[in-house]
């Protein structure tokens, strides 16, 4: 069975009157990579400050290993490395010379244990180099270094890929990876870009306007997810959408003479027969399986944003 790393119960916040997380609830595995997907102002920053303890939750509760950020803020917080805002970095100090000024700051971080963390994001080679002529994907693992040096059992990343080429992104998922299946740490790392997240996570969250509204595995087994995209041709058209909605809950869109949704497999033959009784002339069906992407855009895309 797999064990808890954090739990956020029903947390809220509200900023003068506008109510800008909404109880959110969910777990974090250990030793999972969990990706925090949403628009810009979705609400990911605001979520992630309350579980490091930057920010007070208005209501719920955050459960790191089991101490509440409330009332066990310390042994909490304990638990938690993080990287909120861009790490501050000293550009014209070493990398070694960085990451001694903030292990200075930590009690009980032996020589060692740096040598550890920097083993970790790969870096063992640029500790002499000034981290003024760092790559900001270098950069990013320096702050990922840093914030694992108190051991901590949760990594949390805000938006680590900003800004970062493919490369870039390439090296932050491999040092990820690595983190969680040889570590055993959680890492919870947020993304208003699902494509530059999905390889390096196990499940996904997507949050919109302070809302959970998918939690989902990426590596799903086909059998079991059956969400299928698809194309039909039928006329008309306007009375096939009216019937999609009217009967199936479902928005599809107008593509050509085409009308794209989505739905789960078993579902597509009630479909059809719901149309030929309907007197809608069903030309083409074409179906594939839905990707990750095309549920987050289905979720969060142009048409469904209020
Ligand atoms: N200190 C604040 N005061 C008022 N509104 C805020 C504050 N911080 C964030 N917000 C608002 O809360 C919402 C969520 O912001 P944020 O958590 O930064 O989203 P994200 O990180 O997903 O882009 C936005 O609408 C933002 O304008
Ligand atoms: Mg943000």
């Amino acid at each position: 069975m797999s064990e808890v790393a954090m739990e956020l119960i029903d947390v809220r916040k509200t900023i003068g009157k506008k109510e800008i997380i909404k109880g959110l609830s969910f777990t974090i595995e250990k030793g999972e990579v969990f990706g925090f997907i949403g628009p810009n102002g979705a609400g990911k920053t605001t979520t992630i400050r309350m579980m490091v303890g930057l920010m007070k939750l208005t209501d719920g509760d955050v459960l790191i290993q089991g101490n509440s950020i409330k009332s066990n803020y310390k042994e909490a917080v304990r638990e938690v490395g993080a990287i909120v805002e861009n790490p501050e970095m000293y550009p014209f100090m070493t990398g070694a010379q960085n990451l001694a000024h903030y292990a200075r700051m930590i009690p009980g971080i032996t020589k060692e244990r740096i040598n550890e963390v920097v083993a970790i994001v790969g870096l063992e080679k640029a500790m002499k180099e000034k981290v003024g002529r760092y790559s900001l994907g270098m950069r990013q693992r320096l702050g990922i270094a840093q914030a694992l040096l108190h051991n901590p059992s949760i990594l949390i990343l805000d938006e680590p890929t900003n800004g970062l080429d493919p490369a870039g992104i390439r090296e932050i998922r491999r040092y990820i990876r690595k983190l969680a299946e040889e570590k055993n740490v959680s890492v919870i790392i947020s993304s208003h870009l699902l494509s530059e997240i999905e390889l390096m996570c196990d499940r996904i969250g997507i949050i919109q306007n302070g809302e959970l509204v998918a939690i989902q595995q990426v590596h799903d087994n086909v059998e079991t997810d059956n969400l299928m995209q698809v194309e039909m041709e039928v006329s008309p058209r306007d009375k096939a959408i009216e019937l999609l909605k009217d009967h199936h809950k479902i928005d599809a869109t107008e593509m050509g003479s085409k009308l794209l949704f989505q739905l789960e497999k078993e579902n597509i033959p009630t479909l059809i027969k719901t149309f030929v009784k309907h007197d809608i002339s069903v030309y083409q069906v074409g179906i594939t399986k839905a990707s990750l992407e095309d549920k987050f855009f289905d979720l969060i895309g142009e048409n469904t944003i209020e």
